[in-house]
């Protein structure tokens, strides 16, 4: 029998739709992909060389738990140079991927019954996550016409005495929102206040577009900092999903707490990747800003033509690479017989009817929305938004 947590566990719908959408394309049928949660790129030469170089060096070994010293003191001048923060090395660990990262906070804050202040529409895995090491999701809906960003006075409400963190995932996925420098200071300082963690979740860092700039919250004043868990990674920055390279920084009783609790899960973080992030980010900027371009043109694109289609209701992203879409404008209408009452219904009516796959975010917090990915090129979006 399994445990009745695990029974209460999701599983991500997003790599589900993203399996539905293979299978038909390995029967053959062309189809459409906008629910990937990944760069279509492909990990820059470079630095699949520098993995490559680890690998006939023989870079085969465990290493430290935390991850190596020099990546770690690389990430830290990064975070000194792009960021505003100040971290020294033994305040950062790298992990197999952002979401082992963001894990591994949850379990070094949370003890039994720990509520976590998730604004809603969210990434689907962080509820879950909280849930796995035994706290509890408080979610907050925010508004349409807040831009789907929390409001102090939201966040003011939601606290109760077992309030242990807030998670502020900006640029969003996934409402491709970015907070201003004013709107994080406002929510930090209410974290402070009440002496809550702020899990800061800026996978998304270098995808903003137009006059959006990414902010991060621990550099808005030092207490602030110290109330801060930043987590970061290579994912999305230099399309390397696949290499599992994520990082957090935070005061030194949290990074030794993961730290800890990764010696016993995984050890380290895989050795050959470590490598290949040292590449990535020291000589990755000039891949970094070319991807941005890319992605700004394909979003410009995408909002447009969206935009057009009657009963979507689009908001223009600012950052990632999602767009978000509420389609409640439809619900109560019909498509050969099928009845749309959910972003579900509608998702699987355009999988099944034109092969375009898109993710409805009822596990986002958002059963009336759908996101799209502009993770594909632009004649591939042309074919299908009409
Ligand atoms: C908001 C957010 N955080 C974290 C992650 C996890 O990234 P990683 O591949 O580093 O585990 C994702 C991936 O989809 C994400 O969308």
């Amino acid at each position: 029998m399994i445990s009745k947590l695990s029974q209460n566990i999701q599983p991500s719908s997003t790599l589900e739709i993203t399996a539905k959408a293979n299978q038909l394309k390995a029967e053959g049928v062309d189809v459409i992909g906008f629910g990937a949660g990944e760069p279509d790129f492909i990990t820059p030469v470079e630095i699949r060389e520098a993995a490559k170089k680890a690998i006939d060096e023989g870079f085969t070994k465990y290493t430290p738990v935390s991850g190596l010293l020099s990546l770690r003191q690389i990430i830290a001048n990064k975070l000194k140079n792009e960021n505003n923060l100040e971290y020294n090395a033994n305040q950062i660990v790298v992990s197999n991927g952002a979401k082992h990262s963001l894990i591994n906070a949850f379990a070094a804050i949370l003890d039994l019954g720990d509520e976590v202040v998730i604004p809603a529409p969210f990434w689907l895995s962080y509820p879950e996550m909280v849930k796995i090491v035994h706290g509890v999701p408080k979610y907050v809906y925010t508004k349409k016409e807040n831009k789907f960003k929390l409001q102090p006075s939201e966040f003011e409400e939601a606290i109760t005495s077992r309030t242990k963190a807030i998670i502020l995932n900006s640029p969003s996925n996934p409402t491709g929102m970015v907070y201003t420098a004013k709107e994080l200071k406002s929510l930090g300082d209410i974290a402070v206040k009440n002496n809550i963690w702020i899990i800061s979740d800026e996978i998304y860092e270098y995808l903003v577009y137009g006059s959006n700039k990414h902010i991060s919250i621990a550099s808005l004043s030092k207490e602030i900092y110290n109330h801060t868990i930043t987590i970061n990674g290579m994912s999305k920055a230099y399309a390397m999903t696949g290499w599992r390279m994520g990082y957090l920084a935070a005061p030194i009783e949290v990074a030794k707490a993961v730290a800890t609790i990764q010696s016993h899960a995984t050890s380290n973080p895989n050795s050959i990747a470590q490598k290949a992030s040292e590449f990535a980010i020291e000589h990755g900027k000039d891949f970094v800003k070319d991807m941005v371009k890319t992605f700004a043109k394909r979003r410009d694109y995408l909002y447009e033509g969206l935009k057009q289609i009657r009963g979507l209701e689009v908001i223009k992203p600012e950052g990632a690479f999602y767009c978000f879409v509420d389609i409640k404008a439809l619900y109560g209408k019909k498509y050969k017989n099928q009845a749309i009452n959910s972003a579900n219904d509608f998702a699987k009516l355009l999988l099944e009817e034109y092969n375009v796959a898109v993710v409805p975010c009822k596990d986002f917090g958002a059963p009336s929305c759908i996101r799209l990915s502009y993770t594909i090129n632009e004649q591939n979006t042309k074919k299908r938004i009409r």
